[in-house]
């Protein structure tokens, strides 16, 4: 990293990556302990990290070119905001765990989108535990890293998130699916369907309402088992069971419900092509049953539907904007990509191929 040493005069001492994530089943199912498949995307995040000169925390973030000077003491505990955030975040959830860690001079990279939905926080975060771990020689396993990054997420940044993000950048490979059930934590990483490959596309549309609906769909399901009388809703297994709750919790759990069991079926290893039904099923779930799709979502869903070569697409991570998932016939990914952003443009949109990743 020959950039820390412009930033910081002297060499980095330690370095990590970690990687985005996208999911391909299983969403808005991890906060009701349920299963999700995730698989880590190409872009990824990289922190260099050395000692400070001085009292003082410095973070850089090359992507956003701009550097946060952080007071950390016993008395003093702000919170910066922004990409410093989720590093100061990881340290204070080190420091509560008992360990001590010296002032930083830490420097991030990062190719994974931010706003698209791909877990750019969660690969930050992963990589500046990964990086704290190399540095300090720290005893720390990839579940515990997750977990940590998971609260680091909470309570410094600020987001009542389920832990399949952190799980994804710390666990998964762009290889291999990874099967997670978030009440056990019990993972395994399995093939793509034969003849498959994962392809990404940004639909341009902001996620403007994604903390504020996020927050709400959660306090949904938990109101929804609260009235069920489970712990959470991974413990109804068909959907009849949730038909007598008030609306809109009989249409949040539908979706919980459902969504966990086409994770299920997908893990038993079917083709391609029934994957992707299951896809376009969770697609419709998230879209009248959860309500987190928005119009230029649905237009790009709809596309993708419809284009030779693609066995199914949804919206994926938490909606409201952000980015798609399709899973294609393996070797046509750039030249369905190229149709399917110009027919998304002739509708009046602008979208981006984002896996498979072009340089
Ligand atoms: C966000 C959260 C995850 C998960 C997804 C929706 O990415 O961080 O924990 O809830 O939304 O599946």
């Amino acid at each position: 990293m020959s950039d820390f040493q412009q930033i910081f005069g002297t060499a980095p001492k330690a370095e990590a990556s970690a990687p985005g994530r996208v999911n391909l089943l299983g969403e808005h199912t991890d906060y009701s302990d349920g299963f999700v498949l995730p698989t880590a995307i190409p872009q990824h995040t990289t922190v260099g990290l050395g000692l400070s000169a001085d009292a003082l925390h410095h973070f850089y973030s090359e992507q956003l070119d701009e550097q946060v000077t952080v007071l950390e003491s016993e008395e003093t505990d702000r919170t910066p905001s922004g990409f410093a955030s989720y590093i100061f975040g990881c340290v204070r959830i080190l420091e509560r765990e008992g360990y001590t860690i010296p002032h930083l001079n830490l420097y991030v990279t990062s190719s994974v989108p931010i706003g698209s939905g791909l877990s750019s926080s969660a690969a930050l975060e992963v990589a500046t535990l990964r990086g704290l771990r190399a540095l300090l020689n720290l005893p720390l396993d990839d579940v515990q890293i997750a977990q940590m990054a998971q609260q680091a997420e909470i309570h410094y940044a600020g987001v009542q998130c389920g832990i399949m993000d952190q799980m994804a950048s710390s666990l998964a490979d762009t290889e291999h699916m990874l099967f997670l059930d978030t009440r056990t934590l019990e993972s395994q990483v399995l093939p793509f369907p034969r003849g498959a490959e994962v392809v990404v596309i940004d639909s341009g549309a902001p996620r403007t309402l994604a903390a504020s609906g996020y927050n709400e769909r959660r306090a949904d399901c938990e109101e929804a088992a609260r009235l069920l009388g489970v712990k959470a809703l991974r413990d109804i297994t068909g959907v009849e069971a949730v038909g007598g709750l008030p609306e809109p919790l009989r249409r949040r759990a539908r979706h919980v419900v459902s969504e966990n069991n086409r994770v299920l079926e997908a893990v038993r290893g079917v083709p391609a092509e029934r994957f992707g039904e299951l896809m376009n099923a969770s697609h419709a779930s998230l879209r009248d049953d959860y309500e987190v799709s928005v119009p230029a979502l649905d237009a790009l869903v709809g596309i993708l539907q419809e284009t030779p070569g693609v066995f199914g697409a949804r919206l994926t991570g938490a909606g409201f904007g952000g980015a798609c998932v399709a899973l294609v016939a393996q070797g046509k990914a750039g030249e369905m990509a190229k149709d399917v952003l110009e027919r998304y443009s002739r509708a009046g949109y602008a979208g981006k191929l984002l896996v498979p990743a072009v340089s």
